[in-house]
């Protein structure tokens, strides 16, 4: 390609362009407002000058927040119309990320679908379950996919209606059972990123750590529901940001720790591409992303699950989760020596 290195910096030439790379250039642009905490602040700040001496704007968006205070707690929003927008599908196609299904998801059952790695910000699992970039309503027509995260997204103004359109909701316990159990439907399924802030610091280029081996609350969450649990991997989510190396025992590595447990934040020193270059900046390197769903494990529901019933569904997930890594790690440019560490 054509693109110009001057101080050392790789500068795109939009001139050359193809058409496929200006179209995933907007998809990539278009979710950087959309899913980056930062990107929705961009999209907020002039909104809020705008409506600064207008009470009347400031007014109706309070009766508004206060009427939609729920959504996120009662299985989101029905309308799916921003999910199959055009532009979702080139964000897609940017790295490109894809689904690869193992196996049926019948429309009888709920699902709690445990995505990993964590990733920077799990750039495939929003592609792939918030979108329906890469065909999600074809490969699995009968199922609708929700994301879980953080309640404090949901108390952000804008921020939270973004999350709402793309099908996210709280990830609280009270709001998973809602969905899974309460609301009585059927064919739901849950994208939970198990390994959070923890594991985003272990995100490096070709590696594959989990923080697993202590978090149980989404088993028993599938006990007490009575859903499948659906081991879900996303080989190459690693890949798209180089992270400064930050070995545990490092200084970077215990601040950032201490940083987790008080904002509850990790703060990765990351580096990816920028907007007009591709040498320095916050989006994402263009790698792919294959994301393999499993075969669902079934779970009978238990109204108290013991803790030993707890342990026993978390080792078999842990069990099947390995044996999805191992049968598919070749396929997607892992070396075959190369082992799950999950801690
Ligand atoms: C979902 O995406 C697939 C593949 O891009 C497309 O063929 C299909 O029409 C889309 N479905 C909807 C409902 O938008």
């Amino acid at each position: 390609m054509s693109n110009k290195n001057v101080l050392g910096i790789e500068w795109i030439n939009f001139f050359s362009a193809t058409p496929d790379m200006k179209r995933t250039y907007l998809g990539l642009v278009a979710h950087f407002f959309l899913a980056y905490p930062l990107g929705n602040l961009i999209v907020i700040f002039p909104l809020l000058l705008l409506s600064t001496f207008n009470w009347l704007i400031i007014l109706a968006y309070i009766a508004w927040y206060f009427y939609d205070r729920k959504s996120s707690i009662q299985g989101g929003y029905k309308i799916e119309w921003a999910r199959r927008w055009k532009v979702n599908q080139w964000f897609a196609d940017y790295f490109p990320a894809r689904i690869h299904k193992t196996a049926e998801l019948s429309p009888e059952n709920n699902y709690i679908l445990a995505c990993h790695p964590h990733g920077i910000i799990s750039f495939g699992i929003w592609a792939n379950f918030a979108t329906n970039g890469s065909g999600v309503y074809d490969i699995f027509p009968k199922i609708k996919f929700n994301l879980c995260t953080l309640a404090m997204n949901f108390k952000i103004a804008i921020r939270r209606e973004v999350l709402l359109l793309f099908g996210c909701i709280d990830c609280s316990r009270e709001s998973i059972e809602y969905v899974l159990d309460k609301c009585g439907e059927k064919g739901r399924a849950l994208a939970l990123v198990i390994g959070g802030a923890a594991e985003a610091l272990d995100a490096h280029p070709g590696t594959h750590i989990l923080t697993l081996k202590t978090r149980k609350g989404f088993v028993r969450e599938a006990l007490l529901t009575g859903s499948h649990l659906v081991p879900v991997y996303s080989f190459g989510e690693n890949d798209v940001f180089y992270q400064m190396s930050n070995p545990v025992g490092s200084k970077l590595r215990t601040f950032q720790e201490y940083a987790r447990k008080v904002m509850g934040m990790s703060l990765p020193i990351i580096n990816g591409r920028g907007f007009l270059q591709l040498s320095y900046g916050y989006l994402p390197l263009r790698r792919p992303i294959n994301t393999v769903v499993g075969a669902p494990i079934e779970v009978a529901k238990v109204e108290n699950p013991t803790k030993q019933e707890i342990d026993e569904l978390h080792e078999k997930y842990l069990e099947k989760l390995v044996e999805l890594f191992d049968a598919h790690k070749e396929k997607y440019g892992v070396d075959k020596d190369t082992r799950l560490i999950i801690k």
